[in-house]
């Protein structure tokens, strides 16, 4: 543990960064004059979480007060949220779920064959959009697992709906071209939406990285039961309430 570590001046150093990190992204005026494109659906998969950590915060690295970071390569994902006139999304809920550097979830199902859970990482945060749409995580490098490229998984909420779930990918990870559930995404614009670069964050010593991906999301909400078959127990936080069933990777 480093003596020299204060967890205030973390928390006020990370939440510096994020706004530092979120100036960056609205220097390019009028960019979205016309409708655009809804980000395309993505299985939510069986690994919602059904036991949420204690901390549900957007640094997904620390635990709470914990001075132990999480095994991974840090990467701050950022963008915008906006509806599809083009407005930014305001007062949504984007949720981030992933998997650790080992492929374990946070779910009592989750542990990958053979593996344990890094329990320094949170594996799950929330973030609530301002007027301008924005949101901002500290993740890790999503790592690929059994036939799964890498991928982070996201959910944005509005008045307590589901308003779409999907996931984002790597453009680095060969596996992509095979993943199954990417690739269910027939049309190639689409598909290449989901997809970002991660780059090396300027100035870190540490090899940290950036992601930036904005999301689009519709006017109506998502059936609850169009992905039934697929989800998990869900009995953690569900902005439907619902979510009962059992389902595949
Ligand atoms: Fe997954």
């Amino acid at each position: 543990m480093n003596p020299h570590f204060c967890p205030e001046c973390h928390r006020r150093q990370f939440l510096k960064r994020a706004l530092l990190g979120s100036a960056a992204l609205f220097t390019a005026p009028g960019a979205f004059a016309e409708s655009l494109a809804a980000t395309p659906f993505q299985t939510e998969g069986p690994f919602y979480p059904n036991e949420l950590p204690l901390d549900t915060d957007n640094d997904l690295i620390l635990l709470n007060d914990s001075l132990d970071p999480s095994i991974g390569e840090i990467t701050h994902l950022s963008g915008q949220v906006f509806n599809e006139n083009g407005s930014p999304a305001r007062g949504v809920v984007v949720e981030l779920w992933q998997a650790d550097a080992k492929g374990c979830y946070i779910h009592t199902e989750g542990a990958a064959r053979g593996e344990e859970r890094d329990p320094n990482f949170q594996g799950y945060g929330r973030f609530l959009t301002a007027s301008d749409g924005r949101y901002y995580f500290r993740a890790i490098r999503p790592v690929p697992y059994g036939p799964r490229t890498a991928h982070f998984h996201l959910a944005v909420n509005k008045g307590g709906k589901r308003m779409l779930t999907t996931q984002l990918y790597d453009s680095s990870q060969k596996l992509n071209k095979t993943d199954r559930i990417l690739n269910s995404v027939e049309d190639p614009k689409a598909r290449a939406s989901l997809i970002t670069d991660f780059k090396p964050l300027e100035g870190s010593q540490a090899g940290e990285l950036t992601a930036h991906w904005n999301i689009v999301i519709g006017r109506t909400p998502e059936d609850p039961k169009s992905d039934r078959g697929r989800r998990g127990p869900g009995t953690g936080f569900r902005p439907d309430g619902k979510g009962k069933g059992k389902g595949k990777r």
